[in-house]
């Protein structure tokens, strides 16, 4: 087994140092920053049709579902097609209205969730078109589907999805791009500037993988803490959900993600001295309006924990604690603002004694309802 860590202590910090290479496996072949090109061959059958869409649905579970709502505000910006993000378990029990014209996208590292299957089978008599975004190669759900891409992050072990996570955004932008470019919603100057950066995105996870040693220092002083709380606006709030479930999901301490706006509408009452409040506040379109959340909670006496663009001076001079991350442009946020989240949720559960790769009550793939 310690020959499978390649050296690592556990699978999940493994595949979370793996990231710069499961993000290039996942785009390999699929994008060409020179030309402004995606190309999906997977859902190459449905080029056409995506010119023509009413609405996208997209249909998860857990953290597949953030992966989802990352998805959302891509497709929206980039296709300018409507979607709506389901869990898949809500989706199917409800009556929900689905044409022919919808495409459904489900979403699935395990491609065996059964809430997910059955939302899939749902939407297809209903006459969808579904496609899938899987990583494991030939599981149920790429075989329910009518197309899909599959996400190449590789096996991963850890019961709590990190790979696998930044694989599925990774998937969801191409995708954003592809219907962006089918439907001409994108300029090809655009399209170039914006693949040549996702080029470089591997790189720049490797950068922000280099914060671990910081991150460790600050897990030291909140192993003990029994609440957390995690916010981010944009494409910031569903990588606050997803920090929060993994610090959960693997450190058992109760931890909430919220849109940083919608603090004041109930979770600032819980903040005080004895509340982490971690931050997504790069410099992106809402960085002003994050600054102001954050002399929010620090008039509550919170404990503030922010992740930071490169060179910030601004929350440097009102957080506690700061994490940078190398800037790109409000695309890419997810994939690196994640980064330090995964490494505060593995510190943190190592240092208080928690089995890591198998979280109590979880399984890797969820295959009942
Ligand atoms: C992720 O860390 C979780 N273990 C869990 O939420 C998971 O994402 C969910 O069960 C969905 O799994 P799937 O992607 O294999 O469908």
């Amino acid at each position: 087994e310690m020959l499978e860590k390649g050296g690592y202590d556990h699978f999940m910090l493994k595949e979370i140092y793996e990231q710069p290479r499961s993000i290039r496996d996942c785009m390999r072949g699929r994008i060409y920053p020179e030309e402004g090109k995606v190309q999906l061959g997977g859902i190459k059958e449905f080029a056409d049709k995506l010119k023509n869409i009413d609405r996208i649905i997209i249909v998860a579970c857990g953290t597949s579902w953030h992966a989802g709502l990352v998805g959302e505000y891509l497709i929206e910006e980039y296709a300018r097609i409507p979607v709506e993000v389901e869990y898949a378990s809500e989706f199917r029990y409800r009556n929900p209205i689905i044409t022919e014209k919808d495409v459904v996208i489900a979403i699935s590292q395990s491609g065996e969730t059964a809430d997910t299957m059955a939302a899939i089978e749902m939407a297809k008599e209903k006459g969808a078109t579904i496609f899938g975004v899987c990583n494991v190669v030939g599981a149920s759900i790429p075989r329910i589907t009518h197309a899909g891409v599959y996400t190449h992050a590789g096996p991963e072990i850890g019961v709590a999805s990190t790979k696998a996570f930044t694989a599925q955004v990774t998937v969801l932008t191409l995708m954003a791009f592809y219907m962006a470019q089918q439907k001409g919603t994108i300029s090809n100057s655009k399209l170039v500037e914006l693949l040549t950066e996702l080029d470089c995105i591997p790189d720049k996870i490797q950068v922000a993988l280099q914060s671990n040693d910081i991150v460790k220092a600050i897990s030291e002083k909140f192993k003990d803490s029994r609440n957390c709380l995690f916010l981010g606006r944009g494409s910031g709030f569903p990588v606050a959900l997803e920090g929060a479930l993994k610090l959960k999901e693997i450190s058992y301490i109760h931890a909430e993600g919220y849109p940083a706006a919608e603090m004041k509408h109930g979770p600032i009452a819980l903040i005080d001295e004895e509340m982490p409040v971690v931050v997504i506040a790069t410099k992106n379109s809402s960085y002003e309006k994050v600054i102001s959340n954050i002399q929010e909670v620090k008039a509550r006496k919170g404990v503030v924990i922010a992740i930071v663009t490169e060179g910030d001076t601004e929350v440097k001079k009102m957080a506690d604690y700061c994490i940078e991350i190398p800037d790109s442009s409000e695309a890419f946020l997810p994939l690196l603002a994640t980064i330090p989240l995964q490494l505060l949720s593995y510190h943190i559960a190592v240092l208080r004694g928690c089995n890591v790769d198998q979280p109590r009550n979880l399984a890797k793939s969820v295959t009942v309802e």
